[in-house]
């Protein structure tokens, strides 16, 4: 067994030694969206810290840990706050916990994130559809050797989010009355945000939004074959869009106020998958 399995293994025997729940979807939180993890009916949580070998998340206003439950009928595991690679772990390490989600069952990965929009049609409060992403500017998170028994070594990336999950999402926003938009997700390393230059390229490259997570994460899911969606929340304009400077608390009041509707249309996408 390689090393990168041996480690998710070690993390499930503590796991399972705590739980034996076994979710379908697992749902990781952006910034300031964690909240909806204690709206649903909790059968357990871990802490990271419970788990050896996790890596810890240090961002403030994002809590770490697993949430398992049931959202109607749909067995989940919810990451309460994710692992940045801007942290300072290794990518392999950024990428841990969804290779964890795997191995405790779960098959499909809806993640969600507060990224910055481009004034491209995007507004701050904007939900956005990720239909693609643009992930050449962060380290790839299948560098190194190839574990076979994650995926195979050179896994093909047309279509990283699922038709049929983008439809459900669809779906439920247009049940529920929520405007939602569409488009590409590029990831950055941060912790700085961008430059007004920066945000011209990421613009002209074909990106709708800009933020630091989710695409490795959606990598490696994919290396795994999984069934993957996702969702940004504009919590900001960016850098030469925005008048202001932008700062974390400026996105997180942010995601405070779209957090009702956020959280209505993930649990009705989830009760629907
Ligand atoms: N840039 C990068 N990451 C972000 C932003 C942004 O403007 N907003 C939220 N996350």
């Amino acid at each position: 067994m390689g090393v990168v399995l041996e480690r998710v293994n070690q993390c499930l025997a503590c796991v399972r030694e705590k739980t034996d729940f076994v979710p379908r979807v697992a749902l990781i939180l952006g910034s300031g969206l964690g909240e909806l993890a204690e709206q649903i009916e909790i059968v357990k949580s871990i802490d990271y810290s419970e788990i050896d070998g996790f890596p810890q998340s240090t961002v403030a206003g994002h809590k770490g840990r697993f949430v398992f439950g049931y959202i109607e009928k749909t067995p989940v595991v919810i990451m309460q706050g994710r692992v940045h690679y801007y942290e300072g772990y290794s990518m392999e390490e950024v990428v841990l916990p969804i290779r964890l989600m795997r191995a405790m069952g779960a098959t499909t990965l809806f993640l969600t994130n507060a990224a910055g929009g481009m004034g491209n049609g995007f507004q701050c409060g904007d939900l956005m559809l990720i239909t693609d992403h643009i992930a050449c500017f962060v380290p790839n998170p299948l560098l190194g050797k190839n574990e076979d028994e994650l995926g195979t070594r050179f896994p093909d990336m047309s279509e990283v989010y699922d038709k049929d999950l983008q439809e459900v999402i669809l779906k439920a926003s247009s049940e529920l009355d929520i405007t939602m938009k569409e488009g590409v997700y590029l990831q950055l390393t941060g912790p700085s945000y961008e430059t007004p230059a920066e945000i011209r390229m990421c613009k002209m490259l074909g990106a709708s939004a800009v933020g630091m997570s989710t695409v490795v994460e959606a990598i490696v899911a994919n290396h795994m074959k999984m069934k993957i969606c996702g969702i940004s929340f504009i919590s900001n304009l960016a850098a030469g869009i925005n008048e202001t400077p932008l700062c974390h608390e400026e996105v997180k009041a942010a995601a405070d106020a779209v957090a009702p509707k956020f959280q209505a249309l993930v649990k009705r996408a989830i009760s629907m998958m």
